[in-house]
């Protein structure tokens, strides 16, 4: 199979690089252009990224040049598709421009909540997928947009997936500790971050409290229990850790949900996906774990570990989960959903 040729809108950012981690080498995608605003165009990428990732950064990638993320690239390079990691503020008008050509796989929060559009988690709901083909007609884009969700929301839903699917979920609390590599490069200023936690993140409650409806509802048709969300940044660099309280349809025994998230796989498993983690949760026994120092490239960066699982009361689950908020929260989670849509023929 030749490969397909892609480009990154927002190379340079926080989740661009990671999107430059996970493509180069990939066995399907050849990476092709690397797409930036205008403070980068015309610099090597190796002038125009503060690279934070450890290693260098990839020579196939140092010198190349930052174009302009305008869709006219899609022609000029002869892309397939785009990766897109850019502030939210630009994205409606941007994404679409490259939609109306080819596929767009989003890390923004701009159309996730959008009717004809897929909000997906690879190995959660790779079905809602399908809505494209009715996104493709309702706009006339011959590409279309797919969302994966918010970094936080990742990081519950794979973990949520079984539980769901076995017990029900009747409600649902969770309290983030999210590290600073979630707001970007020039995010939180460091005077404000170190020595200290800070009890707010703008807009993330509410997308920790409605995504997950729409990622584990059917196509079109949103769960309905209530979630709360209380919403910290720490100061970590990478991996978000949250505390997730559960009201089940049932009654339950610890042991149960142990095997359940342990023995949990998906289709892009099956597949064998090149992103796909296997397990996609790795469940700890330590009750000091899972931390974000120590468990946050568990399945290169690409599993859930889940911890302090408990029985509370009644009905009540509580437990820890940890994920890589740019791997499998962001870039990771991207280019899966891109391994399913080509495997499924959506390309
Ligand atoms: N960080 C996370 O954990 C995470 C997780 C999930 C989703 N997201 C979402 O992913 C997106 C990117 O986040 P990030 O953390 O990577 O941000 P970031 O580090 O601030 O990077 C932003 C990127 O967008 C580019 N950009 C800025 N303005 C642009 C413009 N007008 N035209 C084209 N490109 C432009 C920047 O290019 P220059 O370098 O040239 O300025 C840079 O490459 C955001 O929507 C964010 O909410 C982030």
């Amino acid at each position: 199979m030749d490969k397909l040729k892609v480009g990154v809108i927002g190379a340079t950012g926080m989740v661009g690089q990671r999107f430059i981690q996970g493509l180069v080498g990939h066995p399907y995608f050849e990476l092709t252009a690397l797409a930036a605003s205008e403070r980068s165009v015309g610099k090597k990428y190796s002038e125009a990224a503060k690279w934070y990732i450890e290693g260098d950064i990839p020579e196939s990638v140092a010198d190349e040049k930052v174009v302009d993320a305008n869709a006219k690239i899609v022609d000029e390079f002869g892309l397939d598709l785009v990766f897109s990691a850019t502030p939210s503020s630009i994205a409606k008008e941007l994404e679409a421009s490259f939609a109306k050509k080819i596929p767009v796989y989003s890390n923004t929060s701009t159309y996730r909540m959008v009717e004809d559009v897929p909000l997906v988690v690879g190995d959660v709901n790779p079905d809602h997928m399908k809505i494209i083909e009715e996104q493709r007609r309702n706009r006339g884009w011959n590409g279309g947009i797919i969302t994966n969700p918010n970094c936080s929301t990742i990081g519950i839903v794979v973990p949520m997936k079984p539980i769901f699917d076995e017990l029900g979920i009747e409600w649902m609390h969770v309290a983030t500790y999210q590290a600073l590599s979630g707001a970007g490069y020039d995010g939180v200023p460091s005077m404000a971050i170190t020595d200290n936690a800070i009890p707010y993140i703008g807009g993330e409650e509410l997308k920790v409290e409605t995504e997950p409806l729409k990622i584990l509802g059917e196509i079109k048709k949103p769960l309905e229990f209530p979630i709360t969300a209380s919403c910290v940044r720490i100061p970590v660099l990478n991996g978000h850790l949250e505390t997730v309280t559960l009201g089940l349809g049932r009654d339950f025994e610890v042991d149960e949900i142990k095997h359940l998230l342990a023995g949990y796989t998906a289709r892009a498993q099956e597949l064998k996906l090149p992103t796909a983690p296997n397990p996609p949760i790795i469940v700890r026994e330590e009750p000091d774990r899972p931390q974000p120092r120590l468990d946050r490239m568990a399945g290169n960066g690409m599993a859930v570990s889940v911890g302090r699982i408990e029985r509370k009361r009644e009905k009540i689950l509580r437990f820890f989960a940890l994920s890589h908020n740019t791997i499998r929260g962001a870039a990771g989670a991207s280019i899966l959903n891109a391994e399913i849509a080509l495997k499924d023929g959506l390309l």
